[in-house]
């Protein structure tokens, strides 16, 4: 395969694996500096549109959509939310970013983020190919890395790159391509999913809602004005086949409701998704000419909202480091790439494992370990430095990250 004849043979500086928001962030970073990146993916754009997937940026991360030109419709068709409510033992407590950290997030979904970059690609000329199979990366290890598929129309292709970008998410191959002996992978399972619903309702509250109860964690989010977004504690080999709208309102109302008399508004709901998920880092994130980006090098459980965030955090460092690379400083430039991404990785991976161990019951919880977590809760949101520990984990930390 890696030496069979090709129909067309092109040459660009860099080739991404991966169209979701860190590759194609990448392709526009780069093309902004002058750099041609190649992009590929083996979904149709219509079905990475169609997935639905988180929905909070940090106040930095939508700046940088509008100020490198993706768009500007964030400003007009994204939410700024100035804080959250963490609701427990049946009363809710608000936790107010702005006040406690001055910052804020914003509400605007990944499936959003994904169509404003493609089009962003597409009026800027840049190449994307959807839809192709059969990705093979070959020779990693030397500086004349390749990249061959085969195009929808079924005609194979290769792109001759100086360097390629694994952005190719959970599942990636490309990680794979680092030697077993040269890497190591970092992992937790957790023992319970997500149960994703998207509703045709109106908002129940004005910013999201994070709910414990002794049956299970809730969120409680938003998408527009008539369509909602929820999810719930589930077992991760839950069937959606199970969960008739019903049953899944009466789930979701036991795990908010309290003496505040809090109720969500109901209606028809429009899709289900089981999400299982995991806690997961690779390192190194570069090997020879290969460099890992987003959920490919890592992976964190939805709890905290960090998943697209540090992606987006890594194409910005990457950006800049293969723009350094390709430039006089050459391959010595891509050494700042892991030190820089990692430190936010491994600060993101414990809140998100945190803040899930916070909110969720574990299916073997005693009466002692649904006590103690209210005891954490009320930590959390009664003392200052609790409220303020998670307002600035939740909101992101500065590039540097260091105070
Ligand atoms: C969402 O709106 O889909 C969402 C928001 C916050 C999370 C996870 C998902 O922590």
């Amino acid at each position: 395969m890696a030496d069979a004849p090709v129909d067309t043979t092109v040459s660009a500086p860099v080739a991404v694996v991966g169209a979701g928001p860190a590759g194609l962030m990448l392709a526009h970073r780069l093309a902004r500096a002058g750099v041609e990146a190649i992009v590929l993916d083996t979904r149709t754009r219509h079905e990475i549109e169609t997935t639905h997937r988180a929905g909070i940026l940090e106040a930095d991360v939508a700046r940088d959509l509008v100020e490198t030109g993706v768009s500007d419709r964030i400003l007009r068709e994204g939410h700024e939310h100035e804080g959250t409510e963490l609701r427990f033992g049946g009363r809710a407590h608000r936790i107010d970013f702005k006040a406690l950290v001055g910052e804020s997030v914003w509400l605007y979904p990944q499936t959003a983020v994904f169509t404003d970059l493609a089009d962003a690609r597409e009026r800027d000329g840049g190449t994307v190919h959807f839809g192709i199979e059969d990705t093979e990366v070959l020779d990693i290890a030397t500086d004349a890395p390749r990249v061959r598929y085969t195009a929808a129309d079924g005609t194979r292709h290769e792109i001759r790159a100086r360097y390629v970008v694994g952005a190719d998410g959970s599942r990636s191959m490309c990680r794979d391509l680092v030697p077993e002996d040269r890497r190591v992978r970092y992992g937790k399972e957790y023992p319970f999913a997500w149960f994703g619903i998207l509703a045709e309702a109106p908002m129940s509250a004005p910013e999201l809602v994070y709910a414990h109860s002794e049956h299970g964690f809730a969120l409680i989010s938003q998408r527009t004005e008539t369509v909602q977004r929820m999810y719930f504690q589930c077992s991760p080999d839950e069937s959606t086949e199970a969960w008739p709208d019903d049953r899944i309102w009466e789930t979701l109302q036991a795990r908010v409701a309290g003496a505040d008399g809090f109720r969500l508004k109901e209606g028809p709901v429009i899709d289900k998704t089981v999400l299982r998920f995991r806690s997961f880092v690779q390192e190194p994130m570069h090997w020879g000419s290969l460099l890992l980006a987003g959920d490919a090098a890592h992976t964190v459980p939805p709890t905290g909202a960090r998943g697209l965030n540090l992606a987006l955090h890594d194409v910005k460092i990457l950006a800049d480091v293969l723009v350094r690379a390709l430039s006089r400083e050459g391959v010595a430039a891509l050494g700042d790439y892991q030190p820089q991404a990692l430190q936010r990785v491994w600060r993101a991976q414990n809140f998100s494992w945190w803040m899930t161990r916070l909110l969720h019951t574990a299916p073997d919880a005693s009466a002692f370990d649904l006590r103690r977590q209210l005891g954490e809760l009320d930590n959390v949101v009664g003392t200052r430095s609790g409220r303020t520990y998670l307002a600035e984990q939740y909101t992101g930390w500065p590039v540097s990250a260091q105070d």
